[in-house]
């Protein structure tokens, strides 16, 4: 009786369930039957080259005969307009992606209000419910997005997916433009002179030493340096100090001052001889992202004068680094980067791209700027060019000699050599190089590259690193609502602790303007699809993380507006800061980022980044902040005060835009 009376019951409950949208007046609409051809992935492409499966779908071994499988990171904006009352689906990984890796969260917003979230899913883990209420929800977006570890075995599965409609019927729509006004914010600098850079400088002794003072302000200028050490001398027209630091390790407190018919000024510097180099983040430009295996020599050359004739130079841009592509590419099929790996006595070869390596060098120095170099511990690169295993202290000594001032040392192909995951093994290769360019008598900063492996941000600087990449590529995440630098950024923060002077975290380059796609990296480059709001949140970010400021845009198609966000004197000050510290996250949650660093000068700088779909108001209080009494609040991006508060700070912030503030104590 009791088992009769059992399933009887469990056969109503179907029945019940199954009936209950239709007593309610409702319809069902499949996810499926939609225009998923409106699903996009990443910074808005359209999502078709990622498959999109209907059905069948398995997820766990449970096979679903509909649904809509695809791709993480993935989003899709469904119009709903008050029409429909659930939203129900199953969600996972697909099966078929086997017993790898991928990771995927899924998350449904309805107006801006976060309905669920799926947690981090592995694969071969079992489907979850979702069934939210999404009564009187006018937009719902469906977000599958790859839980920080990329797009690798990601195959996301919304099966069972549909829609109880009671009044319009739902509707796949393009994902909503984002109409915001390029607006210059950055005041042009004056004709006057104004010293930028940063305040202190480390070099090793008895090393050849290159410096071009930053300045803005019409040329020409008489620039002078009162107390520069001996063996240093300083072009007056030019503000290029050259020469071989003093022996002995120092702090020389250096004055640069200058001169033109406008006015004049002066800045302290503190060059201080010794062990420790990027005392403040290193800035320049790396090739990567614009010319990937195309890179030449002539590339280089254009770089370092548009560096100068932009003016990015004159706020503390300094570095022209090539990154990947420079050598021998065993078994390639264009001619230009064939040819015999090294000479017969292991020196390495560059390919035909690049005739004369000291030859460039002395260009890019002849400008005041500094030359930077990539290689690998591995056989090979990344992009399977030629790279230092086995040759590691020849090819630094090489490089010395070539005249280059940074090393990028990136991990690739060593997976392949190393023995086994440990801390030790990962260590290794960076040892060598740390150890290898110490000891030479030239000054190479040392950028380690290995993706965050072994959290590498707790040991980066023992080994003798100056910065080290804390992430993956930047250019390969694809981003969901928010774009893949906020993504980055926002792991990157979480290690404010381990930056100091001579030591950084590296969340990778800055990819704005007219800037190529990692995915298809045979393409020109095209304008960044960053809205403005965003592009001023990166820079900011980036600045209050104090991370190498490395722009990897197209030099020769700088616009006004990029030159706007990589060349605001205030701002880059938040980042060269002699203090060194990293801003730390003090609010981070779904809808706002606050970060907080401290200044040389006990103000403070802080970030105000709103994370959400739409402007609002936002509010700082003194308390979260640490601070006390009057404080006088500066916006760094227009450069001006905004008034003296006391206990909070409140402001509008657009859609994934920022405040970028400074405090000052005030009487
Ligand atoms: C890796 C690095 C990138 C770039 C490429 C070059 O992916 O992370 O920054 O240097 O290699 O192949």
């Amino acid at each position: 009786m009791a088992r009769r009376y059992r399933i009887s019951r469990i056969a109503v409950l179907l029945i019940v369930t199954a009936i209950a949208p239709v007593l309610r007046g409702a319809e069902t609409v499949w996810l499926s039957d939609l225009d998923i051809s409106k699903m996009t992935v990443g910074w808005g492409e359209p999502v078709k080259d990622a498959s999109i499966q209907k059905q069948p779908l398995t997820i766990g071994g449970r096979k679903f005969d509909r649904g809509v499988g695809s791709h993480a990171d993935s989003v899709l904006f469904v119009e709903l307009a008050g029409g429909s009352k659930r939203f129900s689906a199953r969600v996972g990984v697909d099966s078929e992606v086997g017993s790898n890796i991928g990771s995927i969260e899924f998350k449904v917003i309805g107006d801006d209000k976060e309905l669920f979230s799926s947690g981090v899913m592995k694969a071969q883990e079992a489907a979850k419910e979702l069934d939210v209420d999404v009564t009187g929800v006018k937009t719902l977006i469906l977000i599958a997005g790859s839980a920080g570890d990329g797009v690798s075995y990601d195959h996301a599965d919304w099966a069972d997916a549909k829609f109880e409609v009671t009044g319009v019927k739902p509707k796949a729509v393009d994902r909503p433009s984002v109409d915001e006004e390029m607006v210059i914010l950055t005041p042009r600098p004056g004709p006057a002179p104004k010293i930028n850079g940063p305040r202190v400088y480390g070099a090793r002794p008895g090393s050849p030493f290159i410096y071009r003072i930053p300045c803005t302000g019409e040329r020409p200028m008489t620039f002078t340096a009162k107390k520069l050490p001996k063996g240093l001398k300083l072009d007056e027209t030019t503000g290029i100090i050259t020469g071989t630091t003093p022996e002995k390790a120092k702090k020389h407190k250096v004055t640069f001052g200058v001169s033109n018919e406008h006015g004049k000024a002066k800045r302290d510097f503190t060059l201080a001889v010794g062990d420790t180099l990027a005392l403040t983040p290193p800035m320049g430009w790396n090739h990567w992202y614009t010319w990937y295996d195309r890179i030449t020599d002539a590339h280089m050359r254009q770089a370092a004068d548009v560096m100068i004739d932009s003016g990015m130079a004159d706020f503390g841009y300094q570095y022209v680094n090539i990154d990947d592509c420079w050598m021998i590419r065993p078994g390639s099929k264009d001619p230009e980067l064939i040819g015999e790996n090294r000479k017969a006595d292991g020196t390495i070869n560059t390919n035909s791209r690049f005739p004369d390596m000291k030859a460039l060098t002395e260009y890019i120095h002849g400008k005041g700027l500094r030359a930077g170099l990539y290689t690998g511990p591995g056989p090979t690169t990344c992009a399977g060019f030629v790279a230092s295993y086995e040759h590691e202290q020849q090819d630094a000594v090489t490089f010395a000699e070539w005249g280059f001032d940074f090393l990028k040392y990136d991990w690739c192909s060593y997976g392949r050599i190393a023995k086994d995951n440990s801390l030790a093994e990962l260590q290794k290769p960076y040892i060598l190089m740390g150890d290898i360019l110490k000891k030479l008598d030239r000054d190479i900063l040392l950028n380690i590259c290995q993706y965050g492996m072994g959290n590498v941000w707790e040991w980066g600087g023992q080994v003798g690193g100056h910065c080290w990449r804390t992430t993956g590529d930047l250019g390969l995440e694809r981003g969901t609502l928010l774009p893949g630098f906020y993504h980055i950024g926002l792991a990157n923060a979480q290690h404010w602790q381990y930056a100091k002077p001579g030591q950084w975290n590296d969340p990778d380059y800055i990819l704005i303007g007219f800037v190529g796609n990692a995915f298809r990296s045979g393409d020109p480059a095209r304008r960044t699809s960053l809205s403005a709001n965003e592009q001023y949140s990166y820079m900011s970010m980036w600045c209050l993380m104090a991370s190498p400021l490395f722009y990897s845009g197209d030099m020769g198609r700088l616009d006004e507006f990029t030159l706007n966000v990589l060349c605001n004197a205030e701002v880059i000050e938040v980042d060269q800061d002699p203090l060194g510290r990293q801003g730390k996250p003090i609010v981070q949650d779904k809808g706002t980022l606050v970060l907080a660093k401290p200044m040389e000068d006990g103000s403070m700088a802080v970030g105000l980044f709103n994370l959400r779909e739409a402007g609002r108001p936002m509010t700082l209080n003194w308390e979260q902040l640490g601070l006390k009494g009057k404080q006088r609040v500066r916006d760094l991006w227009r450069q001006e005060d905004i008034g003296v508060f006391e206990g909070e700070f409140e402001t509008q912030v657009a859609r994934h835009g920022v405040a970028m503030l400074r405090f000052f104590a005030s009487r």
